[in-house]
């Protein structure tokens, strides 16, 4: 049965009926295929794919070009889920005209519905415009990975109460500039679960608790295609990549053993014209 095109408005009523939203990273046009199949809200197109698709150490090197790439093909295979693309590092931050036009082109050139920001209070402008602007836009707070040398690598933020009331100042900010939902990732459950009460619009937790309004993952952590880093906050519902190693080893011994091709998989020759060609190429 095909599921109706998911929408902000529907994200929204998912908060207010307090239905759990499903958000889970994609990148290519095969995986958004089965993952549209899979019955989820949201598709970020993440700047994860930095690390998971492109080998990088981190987001911050990830381009435009390389989230559009992405973003296109995810587009092309995903019609249900509502299309979220992520910002990279330093498309937004110099300059706030700049991340309008940025923004746009997640819209015009890669048929995405929506954009991501990591940031607080600092991105609230930006935010303000691209939304003024007609992109609607979903805040990222608490471990943002495009500042991780910043925040001093990958660790949990809001563990004292000043920096979880610095978060929770972020989430109201971020509300106010007209975000229509806010990744929180990496935060204590009961600061998130807090913060997921204060406001109107939904949460989307990432290693923050059940008290968020949704959760979301990487794809290849879910799956566990990607064993580089695995937080604490990553549950395995597959071991895909194992079943992929299993798989080409298998299918090199059958190349190797001249077990495959088998006969299903050759194309048969008419018999007479078989016997016209052995015929033709005989004397040569
Ligand atoms: O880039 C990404 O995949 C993200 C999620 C972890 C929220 O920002």
């Amino acid at each position: 049965m095909s599921r109706k095109k998911v929408t902000i408005l529907d994200i929204q009523k998912r908060k207010q009926n307090k239905v759990p939203i499903t958000m889970l990273t994609t990148y290519d046009f095969t995986a958004a295929v089965l993952v549209d199949q899979a019955d989820i809200d949201i598709i970020l197109v993440g700047d994860s794919l930095g690390m998971v698709m492109l080998g990088y150490s981190g987001t911050t090197q990830v381009t435009m070009d390389e989230m559009l790439h992405h973003c296109k093909a995810v587009a092309r295979g995903a019609s249900q889920a509502l299309l979220v693309g992520d910002m990279p590092f330093m498309s937004y931050q110099a300059d706030v005209a700049e991340g309008v036009r940025n923004a746009g082109r997640f819209l015009k050139e890669a048929g995405m519905e929506c954009v991501k920001i990591e940031g607080g209070r600092e991105t609230a402008a930006t935010i303000r415009a691209i939304v003024q602007a007609g992109i609607p836009v979903m805040g990222h707070i608490g471990l943002t990975p495009q500042t991780v040398s910043q925040l001093g690598g990958f660790r949990i933020q809001g563990k004292t109460a000043a920096s979880a009331q610095s978060l929770l100042e972020d989430a109201l900010a971020l509300q106010e500039a007209g975000c229509f939902s806010i990744v929180l990732e990496a935060i204590p459950a009961r600061v998130a679960g807090y913060i997921s009460q204060q406001l109107t619009i939904p949460t989307i937790g990432i290693g923050a608790g059940v008290g968020c309004d949704g959760q979301v993952l990487v794809y290849h952590d879910m799956l566990g295609l990607y064993d580089r880093l695995q937080p604490r906050f990553v549950k395995q519902y597959g071991a895909i990549g194992k079943a992929i190693v299993t798989a080409v080893q298998t299918y090199s011994e059958e190349v190797r053993s001249r077990q495959f091709p088998a006969e299903e998989h050759t194309y048969p020759m008419n018999e007479t014209e078989e016997a016209a060609f052995l015929a033709a190429v005989a004397g040569r």
